[in-house]
Formats: structure tokens, sequence, C-alpha cells
């Protein structure tokens, strides 16, 4: 088992294949059917990239995350709580992650993993309106997305100018489809760069084939 840039994400090999873990936080805790492996006294869980573009993106050699032990989260596009609850264990006891998710049926599910994760706590908000949870959520050092809305770009950037603190990390998951399905996927990362690169510093850039097709993982930092 072998960590991956100090980032809280491990790997080891299985024959050809690279398979993914987080330490646990919660052992005993299996909310999606994750496989187990115990090492070194502690308990692993299997985080698939194909379901977790956070770990696509660190699969694909991200070099920065800005999401570390103690980090506190902004969440966009929560879901079932299947990537936010690797990313719990990543942040550890004193890290904090505020999930938002618009969907009450997803959201059913994510409560019943906060209940169990305590470093996590759901929200039923609509990203695009931040100003409605402005008074619920502080600043925090990592603002992630992963929405597939067609104004995805605007509602980051407006939610990273909100809630991120200066030197906080924003970490945006685009899918090229969801803003212009006429446009080739590649036109659409350039074009994205240049939109982000007029308020934000680019620090770090993957595109998540074969693990998502179509989709490029941004992580900026505020000028
Ligand atoms: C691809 S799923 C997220 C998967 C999750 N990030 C994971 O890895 O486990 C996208 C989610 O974004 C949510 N979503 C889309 N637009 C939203 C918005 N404007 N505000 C809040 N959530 C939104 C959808 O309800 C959906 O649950």
């Amino acid at each position: 088992m072998e960590e991956i840039n100090k980032f809280g994400v491990y790997k080891k090999r299985f024959g050809k294949k690279y398979v993914y873990f987080t330490k646990s936080i919660y052992p005993g805790f299996r909310g999606f059917d994750e496989r187990i492996e115990k090492f070194d006294g502690s308990e692993f869980r299997e985080v698939r990239p194909e379901r977790s573009k956070f770990v696509a993106a660190i699969a694909k050699g991200l070099m920065q995350t800005g999401i570390k032990p103690g980090a506190k989260v902004l969440y966009l596009g929560a879901s079932h709580g299947y990537t936010p609850s690797f990313m719990s264990d990543v942040i550890g006891p004193d890290g904090f992650l505020f999930c938002l998710d618009f969907a009450p049926r997803v959201v059913k599910d994510l409560v019943f993993v906060c209940e169990k994760r305590k470093n996590m706590v759901p929200f039923l908000e609509n990203a695009c309106h931040p100003e409605t949870y402005e008074d619920m959520i502080p600043k925090v050092d990592a603002v992630f997305q992963d929405i597939a809305q067609r104004e995805q770009v605007k509602i980051f950037v407006e939610n990273c100018n909100m809630f991120l603190k200066q030197g906080g990390f924003g970490l945006l998951a685009l899918k090229a489809r969801s803003v212009d399905v006429t446009k080739k996927p590649k036109d659409i990362f350039k074009q994205v760069r240049a939109v982000l690169e007029k308020e934000m510093v680019i620090v770090d850039y993957r595109e998540l084939d074969p693990f998502e097709k179509d989709h490029a993982f941004f992580v900026v930092k505020k000028k």
C-alpha cells in the first residue's frame, strides 16, 4: 500500500492494475459495498476512479489538491456521498466537509452517510444561489465542484469568490458535454481555461480519460 504524493489516497497493485484506497477514519463503515483491505493495523476502503473524479484526477498524476488533514471543504454536487465519504477520510477528524446537493432524492442517502461520519454535514441547496447558504457555511480551504450543469464554470467561480479563503484551492471537475454538446470537448476545455484564468491562477489540470470520457479537472488558486 503506497500513498500518492501525501494526498491521503493510496494505491496497491493487483496483477496489472492499480487499485485505489483511503485509510478509513471510521473502521467498520461500509457505505458503498467497497472492498476493504487491512494493512499495518488500519482499514483501507477501495475508491474507484471510474466513480470518483477526485481520485481519477489523482490517478492521472495531479500534483496539488489542497485537500489535506484538517482542511475545511465545501463540496458542491455531493450526490449520495460516494466521493465525499472518501474525502472525509482524507481530511480526517480535524477536517470538515460541507456537502451540498439540490436533489432531495440523493440528499436522503447523503444524510445517512453524514450520520455515520461526523466530519460531514449535508445541505439541500442549489449551488447556483450561494447567497442562500452564505450564512451557514464559513470560509473554507477548498471548494470542490462536480455538477453537470451548463453554467458549471460560472457557479464554480461564484462559490470560490464567496467561500474560498485567501490561498485556498478550487477544484473543478468539468463535464464538457454539459457545457455544450455541439462542441469538441478539447475546445470546451480551452474555453474554460481562458475564463478561469481571468479570475484565478490555474495550478494543475488533467483530462480524466479513460476513467471519465470528456471530463477535465482544474485546480485553481485565487489571484
Ligand atoms: C455527478 S453527480 C456527483 C457525484 C459525486 N460528486 C461523487 O463523486 O460521488 C452530480 C450531482 O450534482 C448535483 N447538482 C447538479 N446541479 C446542481 C446545483 N445547481 N446545485 C447543487 N447540486 C447540483 C446533482 O443533483 C448530482 O447529484
